[in-house]
């Protein structure tokens, strides 16, 4: 029974998204349940999740009230889920005080900034969240939002083209798979590559940050490099603006590409500047008729010269979309992510699970995405403190460095010529040594020993790191050469009459066959269901 003095619990209000053409909403049923566990109160706008297919009675069976209209919506709530910024409308009606979360954008509103503070609000904008910390990753959604989108990029695109993804071969005759080329591998476009592939399109894609070629193959893609030694990494996983000398060499791959591709989904951005212009007027043109652009930075004004930012349009017989909604496209899906990384962000504001949200600022992440507090602006925060950023890990200037690095010593660092003269030098005498003093057999299995560990490691060293546990579990099969030493034991002649040494001989090798039957199986088994991990 609460006292006089302990406050009362707090509610959580979600009102109807009033954006035009919006359909997501900021919290769904299933999250309702969970909001209700840590102690909230949950009111939503009757209607509120109707555009996502989650109906009033879904959202009363799991705990919340229904409320008619937006003004008693938000004149009831204490904290106000959001997605869309609200308008000056919406700010009007909120309580004085009271705590909004949602996406801002504070650079980009500085009037509905200054109009938040007027009212004494506290203010988590969701898009501020210190992406780096790990600890923040569930409460991501810029990084939830932008995978669905990159989903739908392609799901439009699939639509807007006249023919499959997948090559074919049907009595009518053999259709080649589509091409795709996405520009920009963030989390947006590796979303669009995975799901390209997925649909049996041939997908290929570039980035400036070389340290994402690896996750694209990793989805299926080829990664299309640029022919100029630049590092593309602008810190914090972001890409910088690059120099005039790569842009030429990046255009010229693109016009290429453009000719031969049937679909190009355009990533690109740089935090903060307008979004580069990788495809001209003049490679649309060069495009084959049917084919379609997907421009995902339209509303960053856009990485293609042709496209109208929330619109489709044909230019030179190519469908160029531009449509700035594609996560609310997907509002089922996207809702509910998004309604998981609020719940996520509430069950840190509300640690003791008694309803009340305590914005702890001694928190990184928290205080990180708190813009303004009690009418307070705290945007932007200060920099994340040295201990809890994760230092980016030193990059080669190039690729060949890289290379040359991994035949090193193990530590990054390449041996020096020097070094290896003398690691040559010492065992050429060893081996003279041993062929001098050694029985000649014994040299020529010696020989072969060496040989393979050299050509092993040659092989493992090729292997992509994230193949090595599977790799290793199968050569742990294939080694079990010891089945063919145990099998010729068994086998043998000389095996004799029960007591002889030959019998035990026998015996010791049925169990050494059935002990590397389960290496053998088992490996195998292992290996199997590690690649089905890789699998789509
Ligand atoms: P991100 O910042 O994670 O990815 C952008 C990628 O572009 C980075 O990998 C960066 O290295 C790369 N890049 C930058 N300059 C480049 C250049 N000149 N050439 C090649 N690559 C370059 O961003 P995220 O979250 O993946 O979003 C990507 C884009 O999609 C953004 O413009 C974002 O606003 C937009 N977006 C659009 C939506 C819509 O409804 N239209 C919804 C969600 C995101």
């Amino acid at each position: 029974m609460p006292t006089s003095s302990t406050p009362p619990v707090q509610r959580i209000g979600v009102p109807r998204e009033t954006f035009p053409a919006e359909k997501r909403v900021a919290t769904v049923p299933d999250v309702v349940e969970k909001l209700v566990r840590l102690g909230f109160t949950v009111a939503i706008e009757s209607g509120a999740g109707e555009a996502a297919n989650f109906s009033d009675d879904a959202y009363r069976a799991a705990g919340a009230e229904v409320i008619e209209g937006a003004a008693a919506l938000w004149a009831a709530s204490d904290i106000v889920f959001k997605v869309r910024p609200p308008s000056p409308e919406e700010v009007g009606l909120m309580r004085e005080g009271g705590t909004l979360i949602g996406f801002i954008w504070p650079v980009q509103n500085p009037e509905l900034m200054q109009r938040l503070a007027d009212k004494l609000t506290t203010v988590l904008a969701i898009d501020c969240l210190p992406r780096t910390l790990s600890r923040a990753q569930k409460m991501d959604a810029l990084t939830s939002m932008a995978g669905v989108s990159g989903y739908r990029a392609v799901i439009e695109a699939a639509s807007a083209f006249g023919r499959y993804f997948n090559g074919q071969i049907t009595a009518a005759g053999k259709v080649p798979p589509a091409k795709v080329f996405v520009a920009g591998a963030g989390v947006a476009g590796l979303a669009a590559i995975g799901t390209a592939a997925s649909l049996g399109a041939i997908v290929r894609a570039n980035d400036t940050r070389a340290e994402v070629a690896d996750q694209i193959k990793s989805l299926g893609g080829e990664f299309v490099k640029v022919d100029y030694e630049e590092e593309g990494s602008g810190g914090g996983g972001y890409a910088k603006v690059m120099s005039e000398g790569f842009q030429q060499a990046q255009r010229q791959m693109y016009a290429q590409q453009a000719k031969e591709v049937d679909i190009i989904i355009t990533t690109a951005l740089i935090p903060g500047k307008p979004a580069p212009k990788l495809i001209t007027a003049e490679m649309v043109r060069s495009m084959k008729a049917g084919s379609v652009i997907v421009d995902m930075a339209a509303e960053q004004g856009g990485n293609c010269e042709l496209t109208v930012p929330g619109e489709a349009v044909v230019r030179h017989g190519v469908t160029i979309i531009g449509y700035t909604d594609l996560a609310s496209r997907l509002a089922k899906q996207s809702s509910t992510l998004y309604a998981t990384n609020l719940l996520r962000l509430a069950e840190e504001l509300c640690k003791a699970k008694d309803g009340l949200a305590v914005v702890n600022m001694e928190d990184d992440a928290i205080r990180g995405l708190t813009v303004i507090k009690d009418g307070a602006l705290t945007w932007p925060a200060p920099p994340l403190k040295p201990a809890t950023t994760p230092a980016p890990a030193p990059k080669p200037a190039v690729p060949v460095a890289e290379t040359k690095s991994r035949h090193g010593n193990g530590s990054g660092t390449p041996l020096p010529a020097g070094t290896l003269a003398i690691l040559f030098a010492v065992a050429a005498v060893a081996f003279w040594f041993i062929g001098a003093y050694a029985p000649a057999a014994f040299l020529g299995h010696f020989t072969v020993f060496v040989l393979t560990c050299f050509i092993g490691y040659m092989v493992v060293w090729n292997v992509t790191p994230a193949l090595h546990t599977p790799l290793m579990s199968v050569t742990n099969a294939i080694s079990s050469i010891i089945a063919i030493g145990a099998l010729v034991q068994i086998a043998s002649p000389e095996a004799g009459a029960i007591g002889r040494p030959e019998e035990l001989i026998r015996w010791l090798a049925f169990a050494g066959l059935v002990l590397t039957a389960v290496n053998m199986f088992g490996g195998f088994a292992v290996t199997r269901r590690m690649l089905a991990m890789f699998r789509k």
